[in-house]
């Protein structure tokens, strides 16, 4: 399959004239939400639907690969239904199908290229393979964008999820984005991170929001997590990334479990978990009663130590490739404490930090139909043997 970028009165591209409408479909697969959305010139939002697996997945306190895919494959149908129906347009009317080609999970990410693929093929539509952290990037241009910024070049992005934690130095040439990792976590996410701490203290999943919301109640210095540092020598990182931008989560989650067992605390745990448990969609407010001062104090903590730990890493590396703005994305962008903390040593250092919209900062198609507009333009159309890439890097 080899699509021809269709022809129209649309202004001209070095690839060829691209068609003035610029309605691309987006479908997002890569972990547990089934996402479809049309977004027109990688700017309009005319629709973005997600169906969330939340449920499905709160029970094993994270993602289950098999029912991922199995939810997804119940979900796609009607999620892209909808994303059409909601963006008032018709198969026929769209311009390209984009979609999330890695990383993420296999068996989730299959469902997507392959569904794409076939309605690229049967409408002879061009298919564009997006990589699924470049749509994080683009969920804050797109928001940039709605809001008539112009961003500062070059930006430093920082994508920060439940399955990552990356810095990319990111700039626009001729259209096109350029890509540099310049920092990367040696083992857990962030997101990671929030969503084991959660769980080792008996909160819902996914653990993010609860800590989120419970960590006001807390003081954050009561414990004292220190700054987090993480020597070069056993990660063999490649040449360009300076450990001062490496991220490591794995030590204060270890750290956390040790306060909790030298503290005593498995019972109230257990008592919290249970109770939690036993009310219909239990939120984060309903555990504020059941948490002593003691518990709240080390939410807080961790939370202060994560936040201090991403912004002092993202400013550090953004003084070192002189960027001359900063955009925030992924599931752990949508944390309150991260947000006004980096915004206000944004303002500090008069350096634009960007965030999304909290829709558009979790997984969702919009990001994936915006990075993949300047490769429809370029003519960058994905093959016959496009297949999911697990472990796809970027930059
Ligand atoms: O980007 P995302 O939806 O999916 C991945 O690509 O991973 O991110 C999900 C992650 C989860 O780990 C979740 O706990 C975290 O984002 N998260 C948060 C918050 N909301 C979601 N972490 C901290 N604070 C939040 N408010
Ligand atoms: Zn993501």
């Amino acid at each position: 399959m080899h699509p021809t970028l269709p022809s129209s009165s649309g202004p001209a591209s070095a690839s060829g004239p691209v068609p003035a409408s610029g309605l691309i479909l987006g479908i997002e697969s890569s972990c547990d939400e089934t996402a479809a959305a049309v977004v027109r010139r990688g700017a309009e939002v005319l629709s973005n639907v997600v169906a969330s697996q939340v449920r499905t997945h709160a029970p094993y306190g994270g993602v289950v690969p098999e029912l991922a895919s199995r939810e997804h494959l119940q979900n796609i149908v009607p999620v892209v239904r909808t994303a059409l129906e909601q963006a008032g347009c018709s198969l026929e009317d769209l311009d390209a199908i984009a979609v999330t080609e890695g990383p993420g999970l296999a068996g989730a990410l299959l469902v997507g290229v392959m569904y794409a693929k076939g309605l690229a093929f049967a409408l002879n539509k061009p298919l564009i393979a997006v990589n699924h952290l470049e749509g994080h990037i683009h969920a804050v241009l797109l928001e940039a964008k709605k809001q008539q910024q112009t961003l500062a070049q070059p930006t430093l992005a920082l994508v920060v999820s439940g399955g990552h934690t990356h810095l990319y130095l990111a700039e626009e040439t001729q259209a096109t984005w350029r890509y540099k990792n310049i920092g990367r976590t040696v083992d857990d996410a962030a997101g990671e991170a929030f969503d084991k701490v959660a769980k080792l203290l008996g909160l819902g999943y996914p653990g993010g929001p609860w800590i989120d919301w419970l960590a006001q109640h807390g003081d954050p210095r009561a414990v004292p997590f220190g700054p987090i540092t993480v020597k070069q020598k056993p990660y063999r990182a490649p040449q360009q990334q300076s450990p001062r931008f490496l991220f490591s989560f794995s030590g204060l989650k270890t750290a956390a479990l040790r306060y909790v067992q030298t503290h005593a605390m498995a019972q109230t745990i257990a008592a919290r978990h249970q109770t939690l448990a036993e009310i219909a969609d239990a939120k984060p407010a309903d555990a504020l009663a059941l948490c002593n001062t003691e518990t709240l104090n080390l939410i807080a903590s961790f939370q202060r130590a994560v936040v201090e730990d991403l912004a002092r890493k993202t400013f550090a590396a953004a003084e070192t490739f002189h960027s001359a703005s900063i955009v925030v994305s992924g599931g752990v962008a949508a944390n309150r404490e991260l947000r006004q903390h980096l915004l206000a040593e944004g303002r500090r250092r008069s350096l634009p930090v960007i965030f999304p919209s909290l829709e558009l900062s979790t997984d969702n198609a919009a990001m994936i139909a915006a990075a993949a507009w300047p490769k429809f333009v370029a003519g960058d159309v994905a093959t016959a043997a496009l297949t999911a890439e697990p472990s796809l890097s970027l930059g």
